[in-house]
This record gives C-alpha cells, structure tokens and sequence, in this order.
C-alpha cells in the first residue's frame, strides 16, 4: 500500500523568493547586510548614520508628493503651496513634514558627525568616509538653503537675497555663484527654476551617489567600534548588525519619525505675504541652521566689506578645510575622548559658539519684533 507524502511543496511565495534567489543570489545579500561584525557590540550612539538614511528617505517621498502639487514658476508658486496647505487633504501635514524632516536631518548630521569625531572615527583607515562624510554635509545644507525659496513668500525670497549676498562675497567664485543661483539682478522666475532643479534633481541624485560611496567605504574599512577596551575584549563582546543594533537603529528611526510628525502637527507651516521685492516690515532671516552665521555678520568686528568677507566665508571655509585636513594632520591612532584634550575642547567650544550664536540671533529677533 502507498503512504501519503509527508515533504510540504513550496508555497507560491516561496518559489518566487526561490526564483529570484536563485538568479541575483538574495540570501547572500541578506547576510552579507546583516552579519556585520560590530566590534565591541551593538550602541545606541551608532544609529544616527542609519537615521540619516531614513529620513533621506522620507525627504524624498514627502518631496514627490509635494510635487504632484507644487507648479514651479514665480506665478503660481506661492498660490499652489497655498493650495498644498489649505486645499489638498494632508497637504499641511505634507508639507509641515517635509519641512520639519528638513529640521530633523540637520540636527541628525550634526549628531553623527560629533559622534564621529568624538569616537575617533575619521582616522586611518576611515580617512575617505570622512570626507564623503563632509560632502554629504555640504548636501544636507544645500538641500536646506534651495528648499526655502520654493514656497515663494517674503520669507523665503529674502532669505535667500541674504543667502545669495553671503555668497557673493567668496573671493574668485562668489561673484560666478551668485549670478548663476540668482539668473538676474533680483530673485525672480529664472531663480526659482534653478534652486528648484538643484533641489530635487542635483541634490538627491549627488546625495545618493555619495550615500552609497560612503557605505561602500564603511563597509570595507569595518565599523571603528569602542574608542576603549583592549582587542580582546572588544572581540569577546563583538556582535553582528543583525538583530541587535538594527533594533536600536529601529527604534530611533520610530522615535524621529513621531517627533518630526508631533511638530508638524502642532507648528505646521504658516507662509507670509506673497514674496515682492520689496521686504517691508519683515526683517530677512535665513533658516535657523543658518543663523548662527547671520549672527556672527552683525558683529562689530566684522563690520566693513572684508569683515563681512571673513565672517560670511573666510572663516566658514576655512574651518571646512580644516575638517577636510583633519584624518592628515592628526596621524596617533589613539581614538580615547578623554585621552584627547585638544579635540574635547574644540568640539566644545565650536559647539557652543554655534548654539551661543544661534540664540543670540533668535533674541536679537523678538527684540526686532
Ligand atoms: C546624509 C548624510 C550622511 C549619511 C546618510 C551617512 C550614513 C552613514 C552610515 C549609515 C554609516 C554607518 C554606521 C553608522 O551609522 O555610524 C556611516 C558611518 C560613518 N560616517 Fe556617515 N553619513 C552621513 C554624513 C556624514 C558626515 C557629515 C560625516 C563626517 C564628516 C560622516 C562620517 C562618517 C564616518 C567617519 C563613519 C564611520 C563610523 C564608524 O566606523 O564608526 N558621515 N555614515
């Protein structure tokens, strides 16, 4: 007599995931993605890289949204985010979050480069993913800078005149960046075309190309784990990315996601007045990530042009090339914090004149109010 079969057939699902394993090898990827050693064990100070990417995500989906909307000309700007806001179902929570990941990603790139920087995570061999590390900097900043003249009203046009000033005062280049962001002798259609192509063309398609080099270079310099405790121990407490550390990068990706939605909830986005070119009342700022900088032009040492020049780029530049030279100059592979005096105290001290300077500008602006 025949006895039944006891093997199970595949479900459908399975000879998909089957099919397509068997032709670009999808387990291999699976653990070659997951079963990263993390030196040292899993830390909650490692998940900001990996937010990053969430909320670039996020960005860009919030973005596309935004665009089935948006109409990108100097007419119809200001009326179709009026429109996103007042007509469109979610549309202010849309663009609330949109704009306040924009927020969210800046503090998030500062997180990470100190944790970076404190870790002593940018010396050899990691000197290249710092410095794709900066690029990327340059993008978060950039993707802020272009995003705040698209809504079109008097606060994003003359932030940008200000934005746009700034850099016009770069030696050799400036006066060439300045022409070719604005199009014109004023802020107008040519300007808006230009940030908004920068915006959601350049940007994401560099910040992509960039991400992934610089998980490329991550993944083949190995995570720089702990700066203290001996190879031994770091190995007997080493742990794979998977599910340890993933959880932790879950978790905050969560707790950023709420936060970001809470604030778009309770201080969604308000435009002003229709942006003319003439400022009014209204007294210019830039986005508060940019503050700090506005606040150091109005200082009386740096009054008069070449003040203003040092101020505005001389010494912004500067310190970006410093940061650039760092894995060069610094050569003791000593990674300890508290080991290191000199960049505990410049971390502090660059720290706190950005907030000392930021608070100083927003006081200065309910004073102005
Ligand atoms: C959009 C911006 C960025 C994204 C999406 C990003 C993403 C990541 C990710 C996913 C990692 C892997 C592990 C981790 O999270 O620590 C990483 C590591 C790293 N990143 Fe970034 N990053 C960005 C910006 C930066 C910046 C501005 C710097 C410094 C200038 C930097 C320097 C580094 C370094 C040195 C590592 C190696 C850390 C280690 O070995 O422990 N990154 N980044």
């Amino acid at each position: 007599m025949d006895t039944p079969s006891t093997t199970t057939q595949p479900s459908p699902i399975e000879k998909v995931v089957q099919f397509v394993d068997e032709r670009i090898g999808l387990q291999k990827l699976q653990a070659k993605m997951l079963n990263e050693p993390v030196p040292g064990g899993s830390r909650w100070a490692y998940v900001f890289g990996s937010v990053l990417l969430f909320i670039f995500i996020m960005q860009a989906v919030t973005g596309v949204l935004l665009m089935f909307y948006y109409v990108p000309t100097a007419d119809h700007a200001y009326a179709s985010t009026q429109y996103i806001i007042h007509e469109v179902d979610y549309g202010w929570f849309l663009l609330s979050y949109h704009f306040w990941g924009s927020t969210a990603m800046v503090v998030c790139v500062f997180a990470h480069m100190s944790q970076v920087f404190l870790w002593g995570a940018y010396k050899k061999p990691r000197e290249m993913i710092w410095l794709v590390g900066l690029a990327l900097f340059g993008l978060v900043m950039g993707f802020g800078f272009t995003g705040y003249l698209l809504p079109w009203d008097q606060r994003a046009y003359w932030a940008t005149t200000v934005g746009v000033e700034i850099m016009d005062k770069t030696p050799i280049v400036g006066d060439f960046m300045a022409r070719f962001l604005k199009g014109g002798p004023t802020p107008g259609q040519m300007t808006l075309s230009r940030f908004f192509v920068i915006h959601v063309m350049i940007l994401p398609a560099l910040l992509m190309g960039l991400a992934g080099l610089h998980l490329f270079l991550f993944r083949k310099a190995g995570p720089a784990g702990p700066f203290r405790g001996s190879p031994e121990e770091l190995k007997a407490k080493t742990d794979y990315f998977f599910p340890r550390q993933i959880w932790k990068d879950i978790v905050a990706m969560v707790a950023v996601f709420f936060t970001t939605a809470c604030l778009a909830f309770w201080e969604p986005v308000v435009l002003l007045e229709e942006a003319t070119p003439d400022p009014g009342e209204y007294h210019p700022e830039p986005e508060w990530y940019f503050l700090f900088l506005f606040q150091m032009l109005r200082l009386k040492i740096f009054s008069g042009e070449f003040g203003q020049f040092v101020a505005a780029t001389g010494l912004p530049g500067l310190f970006m090339l410093f940061l650039a030279a760092l894995p060069f100059i610094d050569r003791d592979p000593e990674r300890n914090i508290f080991k290191r005096p000199l960049a505990l105290i410049g971390w502090l001290v660059v720290m706190g004149s950005i907030l000392v300077f930021t608070v100083s500008a927003i006081i200065n602006r309910e004073f102005l109010e």
